[in-house]
């Protein structure tokens, strides 16, 4: 069979890439332009920004791919591009630039929605084999996924209220961390205690997660603290929050393994980048004699190496997009299970 080669945009958040990816597997080259010190000012992603330098920044890394990966536009056999969800503005860069690429080079166009890149990173370092359990962790998304088949999605646990990424991002917040607010929260909490006592959330037999009793505690409790003329201890605090979200993650996760009886477990998303979350994920894993596959920490963030080998299976199965694709700020690909 002929090889098949993907070139890939993502343009989101505040991460301008490019990517050429050999049959959905094999990393050619990437290119990663971050704008995270420029949003770190503002303590979060300012959209007009965002979208302008995704503008400044997307034909150079066009050019540097070319460049450094050797592949020439006859070689390349489709354009994927990010077209959901993510801020708007960034969104249309990377669209807009997608189509006029595949409109000059004669390219077929292939939209991919970002989550689902996200969940396609782990071909990058393993094959994904079917059945297999799906935990999807990211700022807007917490998800237990069955997957059969490639992009044969059903949820069989979701969040009821703030996804685990956005509390992160929150307590980060409230403790008076820089942006980004997950790594550092990772980060203070390997220097603390797990200290404090947090309420369980949905510390019931469901598949479901909640996050927001646990943020609206410890916003409360800081405060309270604060009038009472108390330090918190950000580090301890930091480790008890941790402590309690990612059991929480793990406690669910095992019960979908056991219950629907699966032997295989890919983790996808920001969150996946957490240390602390991979390790729980392997001693659990291990434990029920389960395959787990999280993709290293440079495919667990934003880029389009994942978007060109989300674009894949679309490719093999014909499925292209035209001109008329737009960009959608959001959009759920999964089904739900009832
Ligand atoms: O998957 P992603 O790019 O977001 C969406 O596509 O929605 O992930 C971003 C999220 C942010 O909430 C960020 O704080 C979180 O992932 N994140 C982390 C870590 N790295 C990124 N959360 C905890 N620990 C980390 N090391
Ligand atoms: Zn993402």
């Amino acid at each position: 069979m002929k090889d098949v080669y993907i070139l890939g945009i993502e343009s989101s958040c505040d991460e301008t890439s490019i990517a050429i990816v050999k049959n959905g597997r094999e990393n050619i080259y990437t290119c990663i332009r971050t704008q995270m010190d420029t949003h770190a000012e503002f303590g979060g992603v300012v959209p007009e920004i965002a979208s302008r330098m995704h503008t400044e920044a997307i034909t150079l890394v066009l050019d540097d791919v070319l460049a450094k990966s050797k592949i020439t536009w006859d070689m390349i056999d489709a354009i994927a591009v990010t077209y959901a969800p993510g801020l708007m503005g960034c969104l249309l860069v990377g669209l807009e630039f997608a189509k006029t690429l595949s409109l000059i080079y004669n390219k077929p166009l292939i939209g991919v929605n970002h989550i689902a890149g996200h969940i396609y990173a782990n071909n990058l370092v393993e094959k994904i084999e079917f059945p297999t359990l799906g935990l999807v962790v990211s700022g807007g998304h917490t998800e237990l996924v069955l997957m059969r088949d490639d992009y044969d999605f059903e949820v069989i646990g979701s969040t009821k209220d703030d996804a685990i990424g956005e509390c992160y991002d929150k307590v980060a917040r409230i403790l008076g961390l820089k942006y980004p607010g997950g790594p550092n929260v990772e980060k203070y909490a390997k220097e603390g205690k797990a200290s404090y006592n947090l309420p369980k959330p949905m510390d019931d037999d469901s598949l479901d997660f909640s996050y927001s009793g646990l943020k609206s505690f410890i916003i409360n409790l800081v405060h309270n603290e604060s009038q009472r003329g108390k330090e918190i201890d950000k580090y301890d605090l930091a480790a008890s929050f941790q402590e309690v979200a990612v059991g929480e993650l793990v406690r669910k996760t095992r019960s979908a393994l056991e219950r629907y009886d699966l032997k295989r477990l890919i983790v996808a998303g920001g969150v996946s980048a957490n240390g602390y979350l991979r390790e729980e994920l392997k001693k659990m894993c291990d434990e029920l004699g389960v395959h787990l596959s999280i993709p290293p920490i440079k495919y667990c963030t934003d880029n389009a190496t994942m978007i060109a080998a989300a674009a894949n299976p679309l490719y093999k199965k014909g499925l292209f997009s035209d001109f008329s694709l737009n960009a959608k700020s959001q959009e759920y690909i999964f089904d739900k299970k009832d």
